[in-house]
């Protein structure tokens, strides 16, 4: 799989999550086989003209590269010069035109964009001048069900010298509910000539061979269905390259991610900060196991980082005693 001149190692992909996927959060991601990850959004105007809180977001380190960085905006000559700053943080330009939060459409961002093709030549044609990293569009379908028009955008993007196209086929209006349009990622594959990435409701292995074969796309992306999840990364890369399945992590195995995701949190953003940041992170890593509800009850109440590594330990050790028949109180 290439991106321009980026040579992928495989064909699954980490989905840029903002307030989600951190640093920390992609070297757990990148350990288990993502061959790519993605910065967190970062405002073009920000980063210009905000200075240091922006420039927090592109903090990164070796073991995440190749990297691709994510920028937002909706001026031409601001993305562009953005683009110019942060050549030397990542591999890879990619461009948000997907984003359906308020705040950022509210300034003409995200999916707003997706409203005013014109706009978006001149921001491609201005931002494909700027870098010489190769450059990646982000979109959804369109606005709402009445002006889909990610075929549009995709014949732009591929005119003004796009390197792939990653389709989350939802309209903004449509968030997050329903499913994702597959069909619409086909559509784009057989349109454009350019790879394309798909996006959307991969939660097992095989929804990923699926979209692969349904749609014909280059490559996957995957989002929420990491959560606490990163076997599914390790085990959707190996289903597309048609090995044979991993087992199903074990308890030990589960613990000693989460317990290394903790410790990667606190290098990053200090034991304040990690302690209220990994507590969904922490309850993603025992959902669905037995004893999770109250797992989430006490790690919320946990004063310290400690305190989270030991309810960890007792909670996967308790599961582990149980199964070899063991009684541990
Ligand atoms: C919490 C969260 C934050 C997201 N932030 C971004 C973002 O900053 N940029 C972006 O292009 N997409 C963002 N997305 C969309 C995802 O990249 C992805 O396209 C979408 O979640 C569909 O994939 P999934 O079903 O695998 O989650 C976000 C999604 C979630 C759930």
């Amino acid at each position: 799989m290439k991106i321009g001149s980026l040579q992928l190692k495989n064909r699954v992909l980490l989905a840029p999550m903002a307030g989600i996927a951190d640093l920390p959060y992609r070297i757990v991601m990148k350990r288990f086989g993502a061959s790519l990850v993605c910065s967190e959004m970062i405002s073009a105007k920000g980063l210009i003209y905000a200075g240091p809180r922006t420039r927090e977001l592109l903090i990164s380190s070796e073991a995440e590269r190749p990297l691709a960085i994510q920028l937002f905006g909706n001026d031409p000559h601001d993305l562009a010069e953005a683009a110019k700053r942060i050549e030397s943080d990542g591999d890879l330009l990619d461009l948000n035109l997907g984003c359906p939060v308020s705040k950022v459409v509210r300034g003409g961002s995200g999916s707003a964009l997706l409203k005013d093709p014109p706009r978006v030549k001149k921001i491609l044609r201005a931002v494909r001048a700027a870098t010489s990293h190769p450059l990646t569009i982000k979109i959804r379908s369109g606005w709402d069900h009445e002006t889909i028009n990610f075929l549009e955008i995709g014949r732009i993007a591929e005119d003004e010298g796009v390197d792939a196209i990653t389709l989350h086929p939802r309209t903004r209006s449509q968030g997050f509910s329903g499913e994702a349009q597959w069909d619409q990622i086909r559509q784009l594959k057989a349109a454009i000539g350019i790879p394309i990435i798909g996006s959307g409701d991969i939660f097992e292995p095989r929804d990923a061979l699926k979209m692969v074969e349904v749609t014909g796309c280059d490559a996957v992306m995957i989002g929420r269905g990491s959560y606490g999840n990163p076997w599914l990364i390790r085990d959707t890369v190996r289903l597309l390259q048609g090995e044979a399945p991993c087992c199903a992590p074990t308890y030990r195995e589960k613990k000693l991610a989460a317990l290394e995701h903790l410790a990667l949190q606190v290098d990053f953003s200090g034991e304040r900060k990690a302690l209220l940041e990994m507590r969904k992170h922490l309850c993603w890593y025992v959902r669905g196991l037995k004893g999770a509800a109250s797992f989430r009850a006490s790690i919320n109440q946990a004063p310290t980082v400690v305190a989270q590594e030991a309810l960890l330990d007792h909670f996967f050790s308790s599961l582990q005693a149980e199964d070899e028949g063991l009684n541990v109180s």
